[in-house]
């Protein structure tokens, strides 16, 4: 996820675009940059960094034109840099492009420039955009009908702004990418998101899919991908700038939590073929020297691990999860067939990076999964894979949870393929199924239950309990519910209730039950021993599992689909709950006392 913004007004764009990129951070903050365009050209300033890195490198008094594109970066495509920074421009440097989401063809696309004499200076996939454009102009078409023939080519998400040096307008693009029109009296804008100029204008236009904007100083107009006028209409929003910055939402963990279906549909673009897995550096065959699995993780991370090695176990791979700090201590037995995944959201986690290292130290192959282009287990490990959920402000993991479990489903598939020879039992419907999973998760916030009934069983005890890859949501909800809530919570295999934890449970045991749509009967029974000692009962499962849901006193439910992604799905509730029962508590959801987003230290 990035940041885009653009302006065309009289004056003062440098200073604007700084401001819109400052309130747009959240998206994005690797690197940023503004190419500014005036009589004498176009000024591009953009750099390794944040935002604030950028202005400070800006004198405020050598630039007064008003025209402008500007873009705050997280790295999917080439590490951050200078040279990735966007804007990127055409061999000439009279055009330049700020681009937010993936050109999935881009690789076929530079190829073919580059034959035709086209020579590229970034590792990005938006360095395409300008080189097509001028390529058109060169043609002799007019700059609009260039900027969508160039537009036409490109497959995957995007949400693109172009300026040309001369010209005093901005023309741009969305498919897949939120772009937001602002208007304002002598100036318009152009963001990724409201809050980026909600300081200057509150009239928006939301563009949608396939729209083409050409904004002026005095006005804009959108067609169709082929030209044809398309009317959009004005609209005005009634946020206050501070809670804009959250997109509206009173914390970030609620907007992360939101933001699923667009964060999975991130992570799984362009990864899911006809009948196959499409998976960047690893094509069939990557792994046939694999004999072992070992995930390596900490907290949430550890969770998505467990997901992981049941999904692998199941499938014929051998797979184990481990605590990074238990494993760099007394690591399991290590070989060259091992392959050892790290998943870290950060990519910093000081346990996690120095049970990389111990694994390395014993032949072990490595591969990071992680959301950090660049992070030290990206940089560390043989291999890396991003999960693409975007930045992620709010100190309790959710959206990257969603997106470590959807990429670990991926690589579960390349790897039981390579390892076993086969493909799984279902494989097909698990990947039809994978594509619809954004959708199901839209479908499960929209109806979630989930905020009357943090509210009814509020407790100072809580116990989630799930059987195979319920165990793995049962303890991430544990685990989110006690870090924001501050009260206590508990989350086990079902079967373990009654060799211990059972002392525990009394009427005031609010017990959450994951149902994955598996051991429906076990978990029955499970159900039964603590109704027995008056615990109320929340069900989480899909609307099929009728036993289940009639058996329990309340049910917040899930979509049907594949048992192997109702784990999300069910996460995403609980996710709600425990957002919901601390909002309740007036705790500091986005910053819980005593804990850090990145733990660099073991
Ligand atoms: C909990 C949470 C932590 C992290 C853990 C590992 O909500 O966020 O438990 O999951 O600190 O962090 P990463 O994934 O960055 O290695």
């Amino acid at each position: 996820m990035c940041g885009i913004t653009a302006q065309v007004g009289p004056t003062d764009a440098a200073d604007t675009l700084l401001t819109c990129l400052e309130n747009l951070e959240y998206r994005g903050y690797d690197s940023a940059g503004i190419a500014l365009s005036d009589e004498s050209g176009l000024t591009i300033n953009k750099s390794e960094g944040t935002v604030g890195d950028l202005r400070a490198g800006i004198s405020s008094d050598t630039f007064d034109g008003g025209v402008g594109i500007g873009h705050t970066r997280w790295s999917t495509h080439g590490s951050p840099s200078d040279e990735n920074a966007h804007p990127h421009t055409d061999c000439t440097g009279s055009i330049a492009v700020v681009h937010n989401g993936i050109i999935d063809n881009h690789e076929a696309l530079r190829t073919e420039l580059q034959s035709r004499g086209h020579e590229f200076t970034s590792d990005t996939d938006t360095e395409v955009i300008p080189h097509l454009v001028s390529e058109r102009l060169e043609a002799g078409e007019d700059i609009e009908a260039a900027f969508r023939g160039a537009v036409r080519e490109l497959d995957g998400s995007y949400a693109v702004a172009m300026i040309v040096s001369g010209e005093q307008r901005v023309f741009a693009t969305r498919h897949g990418s939120p772009l937001v029109v602002g208007l304002g009296d002598r100036t318009q804008y152009l963001a990724s998101d409201v809050p980026a100029f909600i300081e200057y204008t509150d009239r928006v236009i939301y563009l949608e899919d396939g729209d083409v904007a050409v904004v002026g100083p005095s006005g804009h107009h959108v067609t169709d991908q082929a030209g044809k006028p398309v009317d959009r209409s004005v609209e005005t929003v009634d946020w206050e700038p501070e809670a804009a910055e959250k997109g509206g939402y009173d914390h970030y963990m609620l907007k992360e939590i939101q933001e699923q279906p667009t964060s999975l549909r991130q992570t799984l673009e362009g990864r899911i073929r006809e009948e196959s897995v499409s998976l960047e550096s690893f094509p069939p065959g990557s792994f046939t020297d694999v004999s072992t699995v070992q995930f390596v993780a900490c907290g949430t991370s550890y969770h998505a691990g467990l997901y992981g090695s049941h999904l692998l176990s199941e499938g014929g791979v051998p797979a184990t999860t481990h605590l990074a700090s238990e494993y760099a201590v007394y690591p399991p037995p290590i070989d060259e067939d091992t392959l050892v995944i790290a998943v870290t959201q950060s990519g910093e986690t000081a346990d996690t990076l120095e049970a990389l290292r111990v694994a390395k130290e014993h032949g072990a192959r490595t591969l990071a999964i992680t959301n950090v282009v660049g992070s030290t287990a990206a940089r560390e490990s043989d291999d890396a894979l991003l999960i693409r959920a975007g930045p992620e402000i709010g100190v309790a993991a959710t959206k990257t949870f969603s997106s470590q479990v959807a990429t670990l489903l991926l690589v579960a598939n390349r790897l039981i393929e390579d390892v076993t020879g086969e493909l799984l039992d279902g494989h097909l419907d698990r990947l039809e199924s994978l594509r619809s999973l954004p959708s199901f998760v839209q479908t499960g916030l929209d109806t979630s239950q989930a905020p009357a009934v943090a509210d009814q069983y509020l407790s100072d005890g809580h116990f989630f309990i799930g059987r195979g890859n319920g165990v793995p949501v049962a303890l991430e909800a544990a685990l989110k519910f006690k870090e924001i809530t501050y009260e206590h919570a508990e989350g086990f295999p079902a079967g373990e209730l009654k060799h211990g934890p059972l002392a525990l449970v009394t009427a005031d045991t609010p017990v959450f039950v994951v149902c994955t749509g598996r051991d429906a009967s076990k978990l029955e029974s499970a159900i039964r021993e603590v109704q027995t000692r008056g615990a109320p009962v929340i069900a989480v499962a899909p609307r099929s599992m009728s036993d289940i849901i009639d058996t329990a006193d309340e049910t917040l439910t899930v979509p049907a689909t594949h048992p192997d992604l109702v784990p999300i799905l069910a996460n995403v509730q609980l996710q709600l709950v425990a957002y919901h029962a601390a909002a309740k508590l007036d705790r500091a959801i986005d910053k819980p006392r005593n804990l850090a987003k990145s733990v660099t230290v073991e």
